[in-house]
C-alpha cells in the first residue's frame, strides 16, 4: 500500500490500544498525504456525519468538522446545550435518533470512560463511531496527530528516539493514546515524569522509564510532550499548589536547554500558560503546538476515510 491509496477500513476507532502497527502506519501515511494539501471531496460525498460532544472542545471538534467537509461529507454539529438531552434523552437514544436520519458517522466526546465504546455497541451495523475523547481513557485521533507531527520532524523510524511525557498522566486520555502509539511504533525510549500523585499506578506506564525529577528526565530527549493539568477530573487537593507544580514540573527555557538542542516541544492544548509551560517555550522556535493543530485536520481526514470511505471489507 502507498500513501496514495486509502487505509484498510475500520468499523470504529475507539482506542489505539491493540491497533496493529501496520494499520497505524497506514493511517499515518494517509494522514501525511492529506497534510501535503490533498483534498478529495468525492471520498465522503453523500455521507452525513455528526459531531456529538458532551464535553467542551475547540481543536478536536472543529478539525473533525473541517476534515469531514474536505472529504465532501455533510456535517451536523450536535449542540448538547440546546438538545433534548436537556429533557432527559439518553446518549444512546440521541445516537439512534440521529442515526435514523441517515447519519453514518459519529464523532463523540464524553466525560465517562467507556461511554463511546458502549454507544458503539448500540449503533446499527454500518454506522461508524470515532472516540473524540472519553474520560481519562483514550483520545486516539490526538495520538495519531501527535505521531504524525513527530514523524514529520524526526522521520518514520522511531527506534532511535527518546520521547518524554510530562505532567498529569493519571487523568490524561491524550497520554494513554500517545503511549499506545509510541510503543506500537517501536520508540527507542519512552520517559514519563510527573508528581507521584499524578502518575497512574496501573499498567499504563509499563515499558516506560518513570521519574519525578524533570531536570534529569529532560537530559538528551528528542521530544517533550507536555500535558495539561486535568483539574476537572481531579479530586480536590491532589495538587496542593499550582506554584509548586510550576516550579517542579513547568517547562521553561532553562529546563528545555537540558534536552537535545533540536528537541521538539509538543502540547495537545488547551495550554495553561504559566503552569505547565511558559509563554517563551510555548511560542518558541522548538514548539510544534500549532503544527499539531494543523495536523489534526489531516489525521482526522485519514480516520474518516478509513471508517466511511468504503474500500475493502470493514474489520
Ligand atoms: N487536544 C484537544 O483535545 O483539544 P480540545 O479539547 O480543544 O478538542
Amino acid at each position: 500500500m502507498t500513501a496514495d491509496s486509502p487505509t484498510p477500513s475500520l468499523a470504529h476507532l475507539l482506542t489505539l490500544e491493540g491497533l496493529p502497527r501496520a494499520q497505524l502506519e497506514a493511517l499515518l501515511d494517509r494522514a501525511a498525504h492529506y497534510a501535503d494539501g490533498h483534498d478529495d471531496r468525492a471520498v465522503l460525498a453523500g455521507t452525513a456525519v455528526c459531531t456529538l460532544f458532551f464535553e467542551p472542545s475547540t481543536r478536536t471538534r472543529l478539525s473533525f468538522q473541517l476534515a469531514a467537509q474536505r472529504l465532501g461529507a455533510d456535517v451536523l454539529n450536535f449542540d448538547v446545550s440546546t438538545s433534548s438531552t436537556r429533557k432527559g434523552e439518553t446518549a444512546r437514544d440521541t445516537l439512534r435518533t440521529i442515526e435514523a436520519m441517515g447519519v453514518r458517522g459519529f464523532i463523540i466526546r464524553h466525560q465517562d470512560d467507556g461511554a463511546v465504546a458502549a454507544l458503539a455497541e448500540a449503533a446499527a451495523p454500518g454506522t461508524a463511531l470515532v472516540n473524540a475523547g472519553d474520560g481519562r481513557s483514550a483520545h486516539p485521533t490526538q495520538g495519531l496527530l501527535d505521531m504524525l507531527t513527530l514523524r514529520q520532524a524526526k522521520g518514520a523510524d522511531f527506534s532511535g528516539l527518546k520521547v518524554l511525557i510530562v505532567g498529569d498522566v493519571k487523568h490524561s486520555r491524550v497520554a494513554r493514546s500517545d503511549l499506545h502509539a509510541l510503543h506500537a511504533l517501536g520508540t527507542g525510549e519512552v520517559r514519563v515524569c510527573g508528581p507521584r500523585a499524578l502518575l497512574p499506578d496501573d499498567a499504563t506506564l509499563d515499558g516506560c522509564t518513570v521519574s519525578q525529577d524533570l531536570d534529569a528526565a529532560l537530559e538528551g530527549v528528542d521530544a517533550i510532550m507536555m500535558l495539561r493539568l486535568q483539574r476537572e477530573r481531579m479530586d480536590e487537593g491532589l495538587v496542593a499548589s499550582i506554584d509548586e507544580y510550576h516550579r517542579d514540573y513547568g517547562l521553561d527555557a532553562r529546563r528545555l536547554a537540558r534536552a537535545r538542542p533540536d528537541a521538539l516541544v509538543m502540547h495537545p492544548g488547551p495550554i495553561n500558560r504559566g503552569i505547565e509551560i511558559t509563554d517563551e517555550v510555548a511560542d518558541g522556535p522548538q514548539s510544534l503546538v500549532l503544527r499539531q493543530v494543523s495536523n489534526g485536520v489531516a489525521a482526522r481526514m485519514a480516520v474518516l476515510e478509513a471508517l466511511l470511505g468504503g474500500g475493502p471489507a470493514r474489520s
